[in-house]
């Protein structure tokens, strides 16, 4: 059984939507991080077991930016914890699955992450992530 470890939200202005989420949850985010390899700047919340991922684009070309002029604000992907991230696209790819890119990268929150090609998943792009130590 896959665990859910978050769900993304694109938005378009980090810092009001940081105000909506901090009074919508009645707490703050427990961490702030910007991850240039992915032109993001991130914020998280706790949500129970689970978190909630906002996602501001760094600069004009960045995928949320792209994502946000396609589709407009709202839920980007959802993310599962797997043990080992290497041996998950192995084992994916076998029954069939494809990915955006098959080669996991550092993520933000201290993962390797990967995303599923959204075309094999009902149109929901799925990440896959496995935690790092700290
Ligand atoms: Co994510």
């Amino acid at each position: 059984m896959l665990k859910l470890d978050h769900i993304g939200i694109a938005v378009k202005n980090l810092a009001l939507a940081r105000e909506v989420y901090s009074t919508l949850m009645n707490e703050e985010p427990y961490k702030k991080e910007t991850v240039p390899e992915e032109k993001v700047t991130t914020l998280f919340f706790k949500a129970g077991d689970t978190k909630i991922e906002l996602l501001e684009s760094l600069d004009q070309d960045g995928p949320i930016r792209k994502f946000i002029e396609k589709k407009g604000e709202g839920i980007h992907h959802i993310a599962f914890e797997v043990p080992d991230i290497h041996e998950a696209v192995r084992d994916l790819k076998k029954k069939g699955f494809r990915f955006v890119d098959e080669n996991p990268k550092k993520g933000a929150d201290r993962k390797l992450i990967v995303f599923l090609y959204p075309k094999n998943t009902h149109g929901v792009l799925i990440e896959l992530c496995q935690s790092l130590p700290e």
